[in-house]
Formats: structure tokens, C-alpha cells, sequence
């Protein structure tokens, strides 16, 4: 009958999610795409891990080939991480004419282009909705959303961990080096933390927003970074004395002839709606000329939220499959032509 098969690479946290996600939701699948949709094998480093995901063991392998050459295979879902494996796995996919949906903002933020070009060449779908800013759909409220305004300004919380963090201290009077292990338990830091506490995880989702609110090539150099790992109990409360909260925060903006991307901590008034967004949240502000302001808020990290943006990802590739098309994709055609503006 009618099924479109998924590959996964890593069943983590995220991977974990999607397992459930697709398999609690199968009845909407359904009734929405009018067609199965089923995983069928699992990329993992250790099969005999205990897993707190009720998956067949079968279906579990260690060789990457059982996702990445199995020709039933229509989809490919990264949430491996790392750059340099999960780039070669994803590069293969698109060779062997697979879709692919990924979580990885390190690996799209160093190599979105490159992995957008293979996508192209071989006719095959790239969505990375998960890579920023955990369930918020913000991608696509940027480049479906928003495609026929001109953005400016993209400003606001996209790291759940330092959030957590910042928002313990805060409110509880918690240890950083607790929170930040809270942060760990809970699922929502990176396999290492160092990326969350140091500003570079949310560097990497302000180098893609910035890349898709202003069509334009923006490197992860291009961001000034800051993190937080420097804060102390002290900054907090006097911060708090003083009327303000301490909160990590993206900023990218353009102005038609500058653009300036930055990650840093910031105080805020008590009453700036940034204040007020807590634990592993995250809010993202897009300015454009026509719309004015928005915001986007929503679960930054964490199993579910992560999954369901990926999911999506998958209900839209299922959807361009069906209508026999490619290259839905995020970026825009001109996106390598275009130059920072200063270089012009
Ligand atoms: P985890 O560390 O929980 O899971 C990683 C999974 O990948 C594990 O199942 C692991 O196998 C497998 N894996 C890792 N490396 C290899 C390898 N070399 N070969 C085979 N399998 C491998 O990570 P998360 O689920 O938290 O994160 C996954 C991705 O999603 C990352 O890119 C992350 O940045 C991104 N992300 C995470 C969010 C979150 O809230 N956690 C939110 C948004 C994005 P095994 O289980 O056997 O160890
Ligand atoms: N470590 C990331 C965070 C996961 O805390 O925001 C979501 O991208």
C-alpha cells in the first residue's frame, strides 16, 4: 500500500521524539497525507543502550549504510549531531536521491550552502525547521510567513539552556553549575554544554535567521559573541535590585548597506516582554517594513517540541513528494550570489 519510509540517524532526545511523535500522531499522518508513514531503521552508536523509547530492536543499526543505501528509503532525519560525520551522511542521502530533515544548526550554520547545493543537484528536499529555536516554526514564519516583506531586524532568546540557566538564578537563587546540570538532565543542552553556555549555539541559529530574513551570505564569523558562563549569582541579584533581567540575547539586523549579527548578555527592563520569557523558551522579535513588529514564542529545546518541527518537516517533504515537487526549500536562489552589501 501507500507508505513513505524514514531513516533516522541518532535516537537521542530528539530522535526519541520523533519515534513518538510520528507514531502517536499516525492517524493525522494519515489522514493528512492520505499515506503510511513509518521508520525503518535507526542509525545508533550503541544497540544495546537502554532507550526510553519503545522501538524494535531490529531496526536499530550501527552501519549507516542500512538508512543511507536502503533504496525503500525516502526520507533521511539527522539528529545525530556533529559536523563532520553527520555532513558526509547527509551529502550521501542526497546522492542516493533521499530527502533529508535535520535538528543540526552547527552543521547548517558552517555548511548550509554546501548541503543546499547537493540538495538542488540531486532534486531532493533540505528543511532544518529544528535547527532554530526548537518547536517555534520561525523558519517558515520568515520565508513563508513573511516572504514578501522586507525584513531589518531579527532580535530575541534562541538558546533554551541558557535560558533555563539564567531563569533558575533568577527565580531560585540556583547555582549556575546546577541549572546548567538541570539544563543537561532535562534534555535541552548540546551533547557538549560549552556551545550553550558560550554563546556559540545561539550564534548559530542568529548566522541562519539572519542568512534567511535578509537573503543574504552570512558566516558564523560574521557573529559577535558573548555567553554567559562568566554570570554570577552577584550580576544576577544586582541586576535584579536595579529593575532589570539578565537574559542572553541575538541580535542581527540590516540596514541595506550594513549588517550586524550579534550574541550577547543583555538587561532587561522587568517589563520588556523578553523578561518575562522563561526556562527553556525562546521568543524571537522580526522586524520587517510592511508587517512591523512580530513575535514568535515557544519551547526552545526539549524531546517534543524539537520533534514536532521536524515532523512537519517530514509532512511538507511527503507533501512535495505527492505533488511531485523539489526544492521547497528555505533559501532563496540568489542566496550564494548575494554579497555582504559592505563587500559590494
Ligand atoms: P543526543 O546526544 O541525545 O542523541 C544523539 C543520538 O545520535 C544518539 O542516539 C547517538 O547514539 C547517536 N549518534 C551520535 N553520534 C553518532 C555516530 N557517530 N554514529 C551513530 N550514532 C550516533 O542528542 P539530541 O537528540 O539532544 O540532539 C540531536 C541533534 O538535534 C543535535 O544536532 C542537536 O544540536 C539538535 N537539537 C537538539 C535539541 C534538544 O532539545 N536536545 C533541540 C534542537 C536541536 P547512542 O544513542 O547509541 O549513543
Ligand atoms: N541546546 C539547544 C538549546 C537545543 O538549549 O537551545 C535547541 O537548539
Amino acid at each position: 500500500g501507500n507508505k513513505v519510509s524514514i531513516g533516522l540517524l541518532g535516537l537521542g532526545v530528539v530522535g526519541s521524539g520523533v519515534i513518538k511523535l510520528i507514531e502517536n500522531h499516525q492517524e493525522k499522518l494519515v489522514h493528512q497525507l492520505g499515506t503510511d508513514v513509518q521508520v525503518k531503521s535507526v542509525l545508533v552508536r550503541n544497540i544495546d543502550k537502554q532507550r526510553d523509547v519503545d522501538v524494535d530492536r531490529t531496526f536499530l543499526t550501527t552501519n549507516p549504510d542500512d538508512v543511507l543505501n536502503d533504496p525503500e528509503i525516502d526520507i533521511v532525519i539527522e539528529v545525530m549531531g556533529g559536523i563532520e560525520e553527520a555532513r558526509k551522511h547527509i551529502l550521501n542521502a542526497f546522492a542516493n536521491k533521499k530527502h533529508v530533515v535535520t535538528a543540526n544548526k552547527d552543521l547548517v550554520a558552517l555548511h548550509g550552502p554546501e548541503l543546499q547545493e547537493a540538495a538542488r543537484k540531486n532534486k531532493c528536499d533540505f528543511y532544518y525547521e529544528a535547527s532554530v529555536a526548537g518547536g517555534i516554526p520561525i523558519l517558515r514564519g520568515i520565508t513563508d510567513g513573511l516572504s514578501s516583506d522586507r525584513i531589518r531586524k531579527v532580535m530575541g532568546i534562541v538558546n533554551g539552556t541558557t535560558n533555563y540557566i539564567l531563569t533558575k538564578m533568577d527565580k531560585e537563587g540556583l547555582s549556575y553549575d546546577v541549572a546548567l546540570k538541570q539544563a543537561q538532565e532535562l534534555g535541552f543542552a548540546e551533547a557538549d554544554p560549552t556551545s550553550d553556555v558560550e554563546g556559540l549555539d545561539a550564534a548559530r541559529k542568529m548566522a541562519i535567521l539572519a542568512r534567511l530574513a535578509f537573503s543574504m551570505n552570512v558566516d558564523l564569523d560574521d557573529v559577535e559573541v558573548t555567553g554567559i558562563s562568566d554570570i554570577t549569582l552577584e550580576d544576577m541579584n544586582y541586576a535584579d535590585q536595579l529593575g532589570y533581567t539578565m537574559k542572553l540575547i541575538g541580535f542581527a539586523n540590516f540596514d541595506d548597506r550594513k549588517l550586524e549579527v550579534n550574541v550577547q548578555p543583555t538587561m532587561l527592563a522587568k517589563n520588556h516582554p523578553l523578561a518575562s520569557v522563561n526556562d527553556e523558551y525562546n521568543a524571537v522579535y522580526v522586524y520587517g517594513d510592511a508587517v512591523g513588529e512580530t513575535m514568535f514564542y515557544g519551547p526552545g529545546a526539549g524531546s517534543l517540541p524539537t520533534a514536532t518541527a521536524i515532523t512537519s518537516d517530514v509532512v511538507s517533504v511527503i507533501k512535495n513528494m505527492l505533488l511531485g515537487v523539489t526544492g521547497s526549500q528555505y533559501l532563496d536562489p540568489h542566496f550564494n550570489k548575494q554579497l555582504k552589501t559592505e563587500e559590494q
